[in-house]
């Protein structure tokens, strides 16, 4: 026995050997981090990398140990300060949540705890279960649709065509494959779909050609009309729909589809309706404006991504599936070593690993659920109205000044505007002061913009899942905007 203890001494571990040091540590960071999140505003909402932060991120492979504490500090001086900034009360570029201080912290606990959430009997499995089910009640699916959170929206889209794919196929798709010579699957979305579907299609062997994209009207809505002539068109030439992706809210603009027209279409023709709500699903916490999306509980799979409008610190995202077993039949599989006890810690199984790619995984959904407890949906829905009603605030700024011009619809917290000063007709002209203001907005450090294309124009865009935002945040945006604009016309 002695021999035993004195080898245990010697054998090496992770955990730190001076507790108390590393807890001193540990307090030092949640200071830095605090005081981080509670002085943003006089920070810049971005800042490039100088070369000697370059240069100090770049370094030979660290063989010997350097320490906690100097790992720490290089992450102080040269990580933290040099982020693309979405969590600057400044910053709608894209469509990027800005992530709060208390999900941080269950971040932190999810990773302290370390569990392996693929399901078995741990308190990890029912919160995730819980969480999924007040989800599904948000969103008005039924009780016991499926779900799983993965990392993001490109994987909850991914996954839901997924499971629509094996759905719809017509043949054993899992068995078969797509080396079979059965008729070519085809899907459809609109022009202004994610760039998810073109990955997904391609990732799912369905090919590129498969998804069919079908043409927007002035609202940047599918045309409910092109989709059924491409249907009937498809069906004529020999190939098999299975899908119509809806969007609850396009990237660009914010549109949202008819989706009730598109279940419609989905029903007579016995397709697969998956929704992407991104964000615009997240519209169900609010009581003003849940009414936009009134629908999306029609679909039979349904993506949303709770880092944007849930505010959410990165990743997460959630895919609600209406038919519990069709979730199961595109995922679920057996192996002797996760042998499905009816005792033990596996009892039941590992629901999570059957309803995705993935078999290991954290514990996602402890922030989701520590979020909804703290602040309730209450909360949550009055800062989405918040941010809706501070986008229309941006709306009507942009419509009472003539040298600005909104270049699409506002539908919710999605502005895409553009600088336009009377007389200025040509369109390159245009673009490249537009794309000039958004990038110098940006190198200025004051606001995170982003641009895009809209029929041609060059567009300033704004989406805003900014909890940290505040009305006086727009005027000063307008100001830039005018201010840039203006210098570049009269250089
Ligand atoms: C409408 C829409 N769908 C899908 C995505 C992809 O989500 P993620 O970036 O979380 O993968 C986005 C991202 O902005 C989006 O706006």
């Amino acid at each position: 026995m002695a021999h035993l203890t004195g080898a245990a001494a010697a054998e090496l571990t992770l955990d730190p050997s001076d507790w108390n040091k590393q807890r001193q540590l540990a307090h030092r960071m949640l200071d830095d981090i605090f005081n981080h999140l509670e002085t943003l505003r006089d920070q810049p909402a971005w800042q490039p990398l100088p070369e000697h932060v370059r240069e100090s991120l770049r370094g030979p492979l660290p063989r010997t140990p350097q320490g906690e504490e100097r790992a720490y500090l290089d992450f102080l001086n040269y990580v933290l300060p040099y982020s693309t900034g979405n969590r600057h009360p400044r910053a709608w570029g894209w469509v990027r949540g800005s992530g709060t201080p208390f999900a941080m912290l269950a971040e932190m606990l999810a990773a302290g705890m370390n569990t392996h959430a693929a399901g078995g009997q741990q308190a990890a499995t029912y919160v995730e279960q819980q969480t999924l089910a007040w989800l599904a009640e948000i969103m008005n699916m039924p009780a016991n649709a499926s779900g799983i959170f993965v990392s993001g929206g490109t994987m909850a889209n991914l996954l839901g065509l997924a499971v629509a794919r094996h759905a719809k196929a017509g043949f054993d798709l899992r068995k078969e494959g797509l080396q079979s010579s059965h008729q070519k699957l085809v899907i459809y979305g609109s022009t202004e779909t994610h760039m998810w579907a073109q990955k997904s299609v391609e990732l799912l062997g369905l090919g590129r050609s498969a998804l069919r994209q079908v043409a927007v009207d002035e609202n940047f809505q599918i045309r409910p009309d092109l989709l059924q002539q491409q249907i009937r068109a498809d069906r004529a030439a020999g190939l098999r729909p299975i899908t119509v992706i809806a969007n609850a809210g396009t990237v660009n603009t914010g549109a949202i589809d008819d989706v009730a027209a598109l279940y419609e279409i989905c029903k007579q023709e016995d397709l697969w309706l998956h929704i992407d709500g991104a964000f615009g699903a997240l519209l169900k916490f609010s009581p003003e404006y849940r009414h936009l999306v009134a629908g999306i509980e029609l679909a039979d799979s349904l993506a949303f991504d709770l880092h944007k409008w849930m505010y959410l610190p990165f990743e997460i995202g959630c895919v609600l599936v209406r038919e519990a077993a069709a979730h199961a039949d595109a995922f679920a599989a057996q192996a002797s070593y996760l042998g499905k006890d009816t005792r033990g810690m596996l009892a039941n199984g590992l629901p999570f690993s059957d309803r995705g790619i993935e078999l290991s995984r954290g514990f996602k959904a402890l922030k989701v659920w520590m979020s909804l407890k703290a602040y309730g949906t209450e909360m949550h829905g009055q800062l989405i109205t918040q941010n809706v009603e501070q986008a229309a605030y941006l709306e009507s700024l942009v419509r009472r000044h003539k040298d600005l011009e909104l270049l699409a619809p506002r539908v919710m917290n999605v502005v895409c505007f553009r600088f336009h000063p009377a007389g200025e007709a040509n369109q390159q002209r245009l673009n490249s002061i537009n794309r000039e203001i958004v990038l110098r907005l940006q190198e200025s450090g004051e606001f995170v913009v982003s641009g895009t294309m809209l029929s041609g124009d060059y567009a300033v865009r704004i989406a805003n899942t900014n909890h940290r935002s505040r009305m006086e945040d727009f005027d000063a945006l307008v100001r830039a905007v005018l201010s840039q604009g203006e210098k570049l016309v009269s250089a």
